[in-house]
């Protein structure tokens, strides 16, 4: 991609992102869960400075400040953050900037939390890059992501009717290894699951990844509506992964990283 065409994708992702705001608490089960089961994996110490990559609504933000000393969260989205600040500890320390360019100094961080959230970046190298630049040596990641597999129900039932992309592409387990055993930092612990989301029809499906801001798909060709027809068509292929008591399957990969940056 160029970096124009990059720099428009992060600025649509913001605005998405954006307009989800309000109704994302409500609608994010999955955040919920996953951000959670990473609670277990967070140092017992408190004298620490923490980051939370991708904040969104604060609501995790909010738990770590209640443990750690300072607390700084970081998003994309000006709406994010607005209601983030309105609702949230008032010793967090918010920041609106991107990932790939974060305005922390060298080595000042202790601890980066992150929920679902990298699996917007692109480059990806490029955000673990300055993720590792502002972490101390010995310092931590926690972060879950959505890998490939995510929406494979979703993903399998559009192919059938167009070559248009409809699901963002998502790495692979070894994708993730390569991308954090290197010589600056190893993946201590990971765990990968399949959440599985139940839906009453395909539309409850689409309103909450809209509600989740999970809507935007960086390459896709066909960017206005898909057609009525397209739409029922799709719909009706998705009827094969419908369980017995006529509810609608969405599977989610999650995948769960402990990394540690290396003293080199
Ligand atoms: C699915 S939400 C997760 C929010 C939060 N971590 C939670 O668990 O509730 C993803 C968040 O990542 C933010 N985001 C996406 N791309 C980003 C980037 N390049 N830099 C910073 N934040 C980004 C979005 O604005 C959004 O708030």
């Amino acid at each position: 991609m160029q970096k124009e065409e990059i720099w428009q994708t992060r600025e649509n992702i913001a605005k998405t992102f954006g307009l989800a705001s309000q109704s994302y608490d409500v609608s994010a089960r999955l955040q919920r869960f996953s951000g959670k089961h990473l609670m277990p994996w967070l140092p017992k110490k408190s004298d620490l400075t923490v980051l939370d990559l991708g904040s969104g609504t604060g609501f995790f933000t909010d738990l770590l400040a209640s443990n750690y000393q300072q607390v700084i969260g970081l998003d994309i989205s000006t709406n994010m953050l607005r209601f983030a600040k309105s609702k949230r500890n008032e010793n967090i320390l918010w920041i609106e900037a991107d990932a790939h360019k974060i305005p922390l100094a060298d080595e000042s961080v202790d601890l980066i939390y992150s929920n679902l959230v990298i699996q917007w970046f692109d480059p990806l190298n490029v955000a673990i890059n300055e993720i590792l630049r502002v972490l101390k040596p010995g310092g931590l990641i926690i972060f879950t992501t959505l890998i490939d597999g995510t929406l494979h129900e979703l993903k399998s039932s559009w192919k059938q009717v167009d070559n248009d992309q409809h699901v963002i592409d998502f790495k692979t387990v070894d994708e993730m290894n390569a991308l954090f055993n290197t010589g600056q930092s190893k993946l201590l612990e990971q765990k990968c699951q399949d959440i599985i989301l139940e839906y009453q029809n395909v539309i409850h499906l689409a309103r909450e990844l809209k509600g989740l801001g999970a809507n935007h798909l960086p390459n896709k060709k066909n960017r206005g509506l898909s057609g009525k027809d397209k739409w029922f068509k799709m719909t009706e292929f998705y009827q094969d992964f419908l369980e017995p008591s006529g509810i609608y399957p969405a599977t989610y990969r999650l995948f769960s990283g402990l990394v540690v940056k290396l003293n080199n």
